[in-house]
């Protein structure tokens, strides 16, 4: 039928998560000043945990659209803000934990949500910039806050072949700074010497601990994966520099002491992406427009259809996943 549309629905029964594709209409939608119609989502870890099960608790209101991400046109608008015909990204804000996300024909959101595309990105570029890169954005515009150089010693990224690391890769690199990949997969060596890494680090070689302070190796580092690997890097973090912190592919934990913090003033600096406020949001996609070579950005994308998302999360679990996914909820 013409007025429905495809969306992914997850409902819980006896507490346990089911995803399946649905026809809804617009009345189905939550309420919202603006109607979206989709043109791309993208698939982060945080949807990786969505769509195998609901693992880690994330959707916490059912039944639930997932999808932390969306890109597309205006279609109706309440709000002085958009106009029908704009082209528009929406990250986080509780999409797929409390509100109603991307992976779906159609969405209606609140307009504070939405960021207009700045010139030269398009919906699915967005995309495969997404939470991810977005989120790489903010955690080397904290290393920069934080008056972390390029210079003499190199940026360490872990889980560099990732969504955020690769972004970050290639941001970092684009900026001046020399840029050492921290991957557990080696095949990815020649992917990540194309986005801008210099030197690489076996990830196994960080997930055992060593000295409380061990050689000052980095100017400072993007994590993407916590645990002892995050302990690790902050050991070998050079005096006076930092650490932007973002995510747990490795575990949650954090088995640190307190002296790389008080022996060289290294800062640990968390990201949130979700929730960061909308003037440094508009400021980051700017400067993803600026700093983040659009050929990179191609080269570390791969575009699946909606019917291809399920297998893709399981992927993206296991670590298999490189670079970043975009969805096409048309396809
Ligand atoms: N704070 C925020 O606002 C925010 C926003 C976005 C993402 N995140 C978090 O950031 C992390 C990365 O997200 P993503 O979308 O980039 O995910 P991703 O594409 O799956 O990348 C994660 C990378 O981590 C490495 N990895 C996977 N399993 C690991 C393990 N057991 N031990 C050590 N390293 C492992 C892998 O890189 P290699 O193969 O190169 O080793 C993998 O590619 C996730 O934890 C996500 O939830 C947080």
């Amino acid at each position: 039928m013409a007025d429905t549309f495809k969306a992914l629905v997850v409902t819980e029964t006896d507490g346990k998560a089911a995803v399946a594709f649905k026809d809804l209409s617009l009345n189905d939608l939550p309420p919202g000043d603006v109607v979206v119609r989709v043109a791309y989502s993208g698939l982060n870890y945080k949807d990786g945990l969505v769509l195998n099960g609901n693992k880690g608790k994330v959707v916490r209101k059912f039944p639930m659209v997932p999808g932390i991400d969306l890109a597309g046109t205006v279609e109706e608008s309440s709000s002085p803000l958009y106009r029908k015909g704009d082209v528009v990204a929406a990250t986080g804000w509780g999409l797929s934990e409390t509100e109603w996300g991307g992976y779906t024909q159609k969405a209606r959101l609140k307009a504070d949500w939405l960021v207009p595309l700045p010139p030269g990105i398009d919906v699915k570029r967005a995309m495969a910039i997404g939470t991810a890169g977005f989120t790489a954005m903010l955690a080397v515009m904290a290393l920069e806050d934080a008056r972390v150089k390029p210079g003499k010693l190199p940026v360490l990224v872990t889980g560099a072949a990732g969504g955020v690391g690769s972004v970050a890769v290639a941001l970092l690199a684009k900026l001046g700074y020399s840029v050492t990949a921290a991957t557990g997969r080696p095949d990815q060596q020649d992917y990540l010497r194309g986005l801008g890494a210099s030197a690489f680090v076996d990830r196994a070689q960080l997930a055992t601990a060593g000295r409380p302070l061990d050689k000052e190796l980095y100017a400072g580092a993007v994590d993407t994966v916590g645990s002892q690997i995050l302990a690790t890097v902050l050991t070998q973090v050079a005096r006076g520099g930092a650490v932007s912190t973002c995510g747990n592919a490795a575990g949650i934990d954090l088995p640190t002491s307190v002296l790389p913090f008080i022996l060289r003033g290294v800062a640990l600096l968390g990201i949130d992406s979700v929730f960061c406020p909308a003037e440094r949001r508009r400021e980051a996609w700017r400067r993803l427009a600026k700093d983040l070579p659009l050929d990179k950005l191609d080269a570390m994308t791969e575009v699946v259809p909606f019917g291809q998302l399920l297998d893709r999360s399981a992927q993206i679990l296991k670590g298999h996943v490189r670079g970043r996914t975009v969805v096409d909820v048309n396809a």
